[in-house]
């Protein structure tokens, strides 16, 4: 990331619209062409894709463990596919075209249903030349309420997205710019965060939803005018709260925060040329009834506890064969194959636990994320780490990770670098 490359970005006490936070639940999300305000007031609007006339689409929120149906109406010009990221739903549900659905046709509606099991936060988007759908706005926050809300002032979501724009503020249409696809992959020159609130006060406790919702950067943040920690990532309940250090969100992860309020709020980037802001949080008044106390853990989630692996399986992130075996413009694979092949990457019992190994032989990181469930990192010494669905490896390293594979279906395995996924960095698992 060059800073100079950037438009600008957030500057303080700039008002920045929210777009489809406020309001109720939705049961119907329509993906529209919408016209959105990027770029600070004053500057040129955006016209891009969006849900119910919002980018990002509506904050939708859900009870824990209650059926939930949402209505997707395409009002696009072009097919398109709702995948709810991080959710362990049905398979049918899961909003990818070819593997568990047929495509939304223009004019067409699907209605997804599904029961949430785990409280936190996730979000959704298109799964539908997603690299580019995404890009152009098709996604959203979306809540699981807890059972038993923990004891905050405010509870704010803060999605981070970048986007590649000219100077009016209209898109670049590069997303398959083959050079992004082949390196880092196609990223903003513009960068922030949407809030769902823009007013706390000093002392107030808040629980911050960061969601990464940008197609291929990762942003290391860092958060100024609070102390707290990090209580869940994504989704998944920490089992003790962590102190909020630095923090490194790659593209589809999720960090809950819960942090007192210490002074001006701002979410920064961090690069080598320094701080980019990403938003600020004004800050009005003083929060004098708040106690301080120490900040518990949420509600454990409810899985499976993994047993001894019955499969031990590597998946290496490669180099494609461009222009060669694998046909095509094919950049990235797994295990030197490119795009989904025709028999699953492996096949599982349903509730068998199997070790994965995800090494990266390329040069750039990958966020790998796994479709359906959510496995456990393993530190070096093989004990239980972090519950993720997404997980980054960085260039040339490697990481194990445990999953039981208790939810029956065809579930995708690909880098959430949506540029490598359509890079050809995708595959599948099938669970009987
Ligand atoms: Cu966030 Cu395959 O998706
Ligand atoms: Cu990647």
């Amino acid at each position: 990331m060059n800073r100079r490359q950037f438009l600008a970005s957030v500057s303080a006490a700039t008002v920045l619209p929210r777009p489809g936070f406020a309001g109720r639940t939705p049961l119907k999300l329509k993906a529209q062409n919408v016209t959105q305000q990027i770029l600070p007031e004053g500057e040129g609007a955006t016209a891009m894709l969006g849900f119910n006339g919002s980018m990002p689409g509506p904050e939708i929120r859900l009870k824990r463990g209650a059926q939930a149906s949402i209505e997707v109406e395409n009002a696009l010009q072009e097919g398109t596919a709702v995948h709810w990221h991080g959710i362990r739903l049905e398979n049918r549900m899961d909003g990818v075209p070819v593997l568990t659905q047929e495509l939304i046709n223009p004019g067409d509606s699907k209605t997804y249903r599904f029961v949430p099991p785990d409280a936190g936060t996730y979000w959704y988007h298109s799964h539908y030349i997603s690299q580019e759908q995404v890009a152009r706005g098709l996604m959203g926050p979306l809540i699981i309420e807890d059972d038993t809300p923990p004891d905050v002032d405010h509870d704010i979501t803060v999605l981070l997205s970048d986007w590649r724009m000219n100077k009016d503020g209209s898109l670049v249409d590069e997303y398959t710019d083959m050079h992004s696809v082949a390196h880092a992959g196609y990223m903003g020159n513009f960068a922030r965060a949407f809030l769902s609130k823009d007013t706390v006060k000093t002392g107030d406790r808040v629980r911050f939803r960061l969601i990464n919702a940008a197609t291929n950067r990762i942003f290391p943040l860092a958060l100024e005018g609070m102390t707290g920690s990090v209580v869940a990532l994504d989704g998944m309940a920490l089992a003790q709260p962590r102190p909020l250090g630095d923090l490194v969100l790659a593209p589809a992860q999720r960090a809950d925060l819960i942090v007192d309020i210490t002074g001006p709020v701002g979410f920064d980037m961090m690069s080598r040329q320094g701080a980019y802001r990403l938003a600020d949080l004004a800050v009005s008044g003083t929060n004098t009834a708040r106690a301080p106390t120490t900040i518990s853990p949420l509600a454990a989630p409810d899985l499976p506890r993994p047993e001894a692996p019955s499969q031990h399986l590597t998946l290496t992130m490669m180099g494609g064969a461009m222009g060669g075996r694998h046909g095509g413009a094919n950049i990235w694979s797994f295990n030197d194959v490119s795009d989904l092949p025709t028999d699953p990457f492996g096949k599982f019992e349903r509730g068998e636990t199997v070790r994965l190994t995800f090494a990266n032989d390329t040069a750039f990181p990958h966020g790998i994320h796994l479709h359906g469930h959510h496995f456990y990192e393993l530190a070096p010494d093989g004990s239980l780490g972090d519950l993720r669905d997404t997980t980054l490896v960085a260039a040339g390293e490697s990481r194990d990770v445990l999953c039981v594979f208790d939810n029956p279906g065809r579930w995708l395995i690909h880098c959430h670098m949506l540029s490598h996924a359509i890079g050809g960095m995708r595959t599948w698992v099938e669970v009987a």
